[in-house]
């Protein structure tokens, strides 16, 4: 039986653990081709490993999205593997020190912002021929809340988040004739490493999992949001729906 998503090549960003890993796991479920990045080779070969166990199409490539170099490497070697994409999730993102702004340390708001927020626009960019080849696509960015109302403390993080949401308005814009949609989803807090850093003392299991908030990456993924463009949805308005 044909999935959601058959035909399709994603390339997801910080894919080896967390909610880029369920992301992956849940797209290639309904029949993706999978590429995957994340700086550490081990941990990504070890997802790449078990989607391949599932029967899984998958590229792996350790790639740091704050690097340019890296950016370009991991665009040509889809474009080498797959000629084409249909599917890119920027979700790799750092936390960055929770500290107020007064403090914050100028070198960490530089990496922040270049791998949350410069990361993205380049390899959007990098990508474009890519999902121009496959004659549209969908790119998904993840944002947060504390990138629609931001609070004390969320430093950098927050700043990158909001210039995500920006950058996913101009480009939704820009793409729209072309039938490149760019949508913007926050997660709400979700049972993961980068949960647990930010905020300490939280019980996890109060949470929903990355494989519980995975429904609205698969909408947005697919044809059923053929038509919806520069949004920024809430994957907690999703959990236990079914798609398509
Ligand atoms: N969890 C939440 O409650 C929550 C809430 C709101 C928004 N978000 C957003 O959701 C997304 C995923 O978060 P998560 O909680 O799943 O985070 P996570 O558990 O910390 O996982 C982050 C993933 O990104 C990779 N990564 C980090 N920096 C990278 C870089 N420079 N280049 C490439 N890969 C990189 C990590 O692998 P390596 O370390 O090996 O690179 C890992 O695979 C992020 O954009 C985050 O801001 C999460």
């Amino acid at each position: 039986m044909a999935g959601l998503l058959t035909g399709r090549v994603a390339l997801i960003t910080g894919a080896s653990q967390g909610i880029g890993h369920a992301v992956a796991a849940a797209f290639s479920t309904e029949g993706a081709a999978l590429a995957l990045c994340a700086r550490r080779a081990g941990p990504l070969e070890r997802v790449a490993a078990m989607l391949l166990g599932q029967g899984a199409d998958v590229l792996a490539l350790p790639a740091d999205v704050g690097k340019a170099a890296d950016i370009a490497a991991l665009a040509e070697a889809v474009r080498r593997r797959f000629g084409r994409l249909h599917i890119l999730v920027n979700n790799a993102s750092l936390l960055g020190p929770m500290v107020p702004l007064a403090e914050y340390p100028p070198e960490d708001w530089e990496t922040v912002l270049t791998v949350n927020l410069t990361g993205p626009f380049l390899l959007t960019r990098a990508c474009l021929s890519l999902l121009r080849a496959a004659g549209g696509g969908s790119i998904i960015n993840i944002s947060s809340g504390v990138g629609r109302a931001a609070r004390k403390g969320w430093g950098a993080y927050a700043v990158s988040k909001f210039g995500l949401e920006g950058f996913t308005q101009v480009l939704a814009d820009e793409l729209r004739e072309e039938g490149i949609r760019v949508n913007a989803v926050n997660p709400g807090g979700t049972r993961t490493a980068m949960r647990a850093a930010a905020v300490l003392g939280e019980d996890p299991g109060t949470l929903p999992t990355p494989e519980a908030i995975t429904p609205v990456f698969l909408y947005l993924a697919s044809e059923a949001s053929r038509d919806v463009t520069g949004k920024s949805l809430d994957a907690r308005d999703w959990i236990g729906r079914s798609v398509g």
